[in-house]
């Protein structure tokens, strides 16, 4: 693989807060990989590591086999982080001929506009003056002004309606079949299963899921068989077969939770438990996903 970031036992601690916690993958080139979590999980500060812009309490990152913060490897970088700043008193014309001019082999404004969707009007614009929305695509044109091998975004969609959101994500496709390597971190599953080849789930500053939309879905879609049984039945001969995940009850109802739901049928028809009103639900993928990076755990 040609290995474009690597991090290795990544830590980061503030004062009284470790925000990411000993964290390890590598990405390789051409891969658009979603950094998917709840509020607080360590996204943003991961991502702000990857960029130079804070410095691990301890492990090592890698970019193109350099430190982050060397000149070669910031050429090859664009970005477009969750807190967007835009330099007032500059139009927005300017500002991209400012920052294009940093890079040694920047796209033209043209292009610009047709990857972002800026308008003639828009460049006339100060950037002081541009809604937030305004102000996000300016972003994102920033973000590829340097024509960069790696972009990385934070909560790129934040703000945005739903035109410019499938302008970005078909943008980020192109740019992705042009053998980019992508990474953008967000809260919603399904953005992270509709645009990225592969999902790094972060909880508590871990990672703790890596692999395709398809293997995560796979992992947090569980499915339950439910029923009504005699309070009084022991379920216990249940808990002996492993392919069950976990058993509990809500509002007189038994819920089985398994990935295999046709031997959960099985077993309890095997195990006489006199199992009444059977019905079988697919877990909802939000919720299981909640589920998941919340810890919550559904008591017996
Ligand atoms: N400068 C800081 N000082 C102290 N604690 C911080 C600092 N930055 C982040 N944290 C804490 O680290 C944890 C992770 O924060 P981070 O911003 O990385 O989360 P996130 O996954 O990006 O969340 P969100 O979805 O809200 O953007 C949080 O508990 C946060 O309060
Ligand atoms: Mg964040």
């Amino acid at each position: 693989m040609n290995k474009i970031v690597s991090l290795t036992n990544v830590t980061k601690s503030f004062q009284h807060k470790t925000a990411v916690n000993d964290v390890s993958f590598t990405i390789g080139k051409g891969e658009v990989v979603a950094i998917l979590g709840p509020n607080g999980a360590g996204k943003t500060t991961t991502i702000s590591m990857i960029l130079g812009l804070l410095k691990p309490s301890a492990g090592e990152i890698k970019l193109f086999n350099h430190q982050p913060h060397e000149k070669q490897v910031r050429e090859k970088i664009g970005t477009m982080l969750q807190e967007v700043s835009v330099m007032p008193g500059l139009k927005v014309r300017e500002i991209l001929e400012l920052i294009s001019s940093y890079y040694p082999n920047p796209l033209g404004i043209q292009q610009l506009i047709e990857l972002t969707g800026l308008t003639n009007q828009d460049l006339k614009t100060r950037a002081e003056k541009l809604s937030g929305g305004q102000k996000r695509r300016l972003s994102f044109a920033l973000a590829l002004a340097g024509n960069p091998e790696l972009i990385i975004f934070d909560e790129p969609t934040v703000g945005m309606d739903i035109t410019s959101r499938n302008r970005f994500w078909q943008t980020v496709h192109q740019m992705a079949a042009q053998g980019k390597t992508i990474i953008f971190s967000t809260h919603y599953l399904q953005e992270a299963d509709d645009a990225a080849g592969r999902i790094l789930l972060f909880k508590d500053g871990a990672v703790v899921a890596d692999g395709t939309p398809a293997q995560i879905k796979s992992r947090i879609s569980k499915q339950s068989v439910s029923f009504f049984v005699d309070p009084e039945m022991s379920l216990e001969k249940l808990y002996l077969h492993s392919e069950i995940d976990d058993i509990y009850r809500k509002n007189n109802r038994v819920y089985i939770q398994s990935s295999n739901t046709d031997r959960v049928l099985e077993l309890i028809f095997q195990e006489k438990i006199g199992a009444r009103d059977i019905q079988i639900e697919r877990g909802k993928l939000e919720e299981a996903f909640e589920q998941l990076t919340s810890g919550a755990k559904e008591a017996i």
